[in-house]
């Protein structure tokens, strides 16, 4: 058994069975996931870890009992935990998930997993060998993704036939995101979640990617990237990732023959969706939505997240996000890359 059982034999009181979770990294992330686990019924946070003492200090003090340390080997010698949470650096979702993994223990990482394809791989074969449970931290399918997701199963535009999608944000000029080495820079930030919502919205596979790469003259990291992407019965997403805007934004604009449906958001809570539709009645006039906002991002998008990831573990199952997900998107940003650096478009089939 994997999950701690926290029953009370013999008063009546049985409490449910709570997945005990230590978090690595305890930066702007990281805190809201600790504070996600609080709210949730099936997890519980007993350890965190992060190098800056103060960091792992702030995060302990969220909940009870929570064990800081100053790295995830400490935390795995000292805590019981049957499941890790990975909130750290792009370049360090990858080796600090394997460190787990390897020590048994089920993973849940944010996005976008790792620095390339060839890090996600070694995550989805590690897991496979170990038989613990990785699920890929898209937190926006439980969200804002979904409600264009749930459109689109109904039908509402048909085949889709093309796509334009944006992200951007204000300049990344600090820390790790102004690093390449760190994994910094738009593409990996902005650029994942674009590409995962495409991917689960197009019922296709990529095949071929184009693309051209601006990059910082300071940072050199990534700045704005126009690319394309094109599936194998031909459908064709046009897509813009940008650190150079005033702020957070995103767009993306589905069309197919039946209909349209129109995402366009300023923060994970200030989003609407524009809906037409020859076939889905309520749509017939042009139709926007905003979806009802539930208390913040953590209750709307973490806690279902992590309630999803304590789901499958028990149920011993594979997460509704796998590292094969995190694998698709990878390969598409790697293929942007490499057809900035080629000038040419690159299969990707
Ligand atoms: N799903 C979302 O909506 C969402 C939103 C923001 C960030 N993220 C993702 O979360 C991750 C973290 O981003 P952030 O904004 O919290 O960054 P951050 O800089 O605020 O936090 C990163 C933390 O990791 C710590 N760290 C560095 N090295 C470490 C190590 N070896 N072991 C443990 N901790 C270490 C740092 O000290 C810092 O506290 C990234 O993958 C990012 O893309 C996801």
């Amino acid at each position: 058994m994997t999950q701690s059982d926290s029953s009370a034999p013999g008063t009546g009181r049985e409490t449910p069975h709570l997945l005990r979770v230590g978090l690595v990294g305890c930066g702007y992330q990281g805190n809201a996931l600790a504070t996600a686990v609080g709210r949730t019924t099936t997890l519980h946070l007993v350890a965190c870890a992060d190098p800056d003492q103060e960091a792992a200090a702030r995060v302990a003090a969220l909940a009870h009992d929570v064990k800081p340390f100053s790295s995830v080997e400490a935390l795995l010698d000292d805590a019981s935990v049957d499941a890790v949470l990975v909130a750290t650096p792009h370049h360090l979702l990858c080796p600090v998930s394997l460190t787990a993994m390897r020590a048994g223990k089920h993973v849940l990482a944010e996005k976008p997993i790792g620095l390339n394809e060839q890090e996600a791989a070694t995550i989805g074969e590690e897991a496979g060998r170990r038989g613990v449970r990785y699920m890929a931290g898209y937190s926006c399918r439980f969200s804002l993704a979904r409600h264009v997701h749930d459109l689109l199963a109904a039908g509402t535009v048909g085949d889709i036939q093309a796509v334009t999608g944006v992200f951007g944000c204000g300049p990344l000029n600090d820390g790790w995101l102004a690093s390449a080495e760190t994994g910094g820079g738009s593409l990996l930030y902005l650029g994942s979640h674009l590409v995962d919502m495409l991917l689960w919205f197009i019922d296709d596979r990529p095949v071929e990617v184009s693309g051209s790469i601006r990059r910082r003259a300071d940072t050199k990291v990534d700045d704005t990237s126009p690319f394309q992407i094109r599936f194998s019965r031909g459908m064709v997403a046009q897509c813009l990732v940008t650190q150079a805007a005033s702020t957070f934004f995103f767009m993306v604009d589905i069309h197919g023959r039946a209909g349209r449906v129109t995402l366009r958001g300023w923060g994970f809570l200030q989003f609407e969706i524009e809906v037409s539709s020859t076939v889905n009645a309520p749509f017939t006039q042009p139709t926007v939505i905003r979806p009802q906002i539930e208390d913040d991002n953590i209750t709307m998008m973490l806690v279902p997240e992590l309630e999803e990831f304590a789901r499958a573990i028990a149920e011993e199952r594979e997460p509704s996000i796998t590292a094969t997900d995190g694998r698709r998107v990878l390969q598409v940003l790697d293929g942007v890359v490499a057809s900035d650096r080629h000038g040419a478009r690159v299969s990707i089939d």
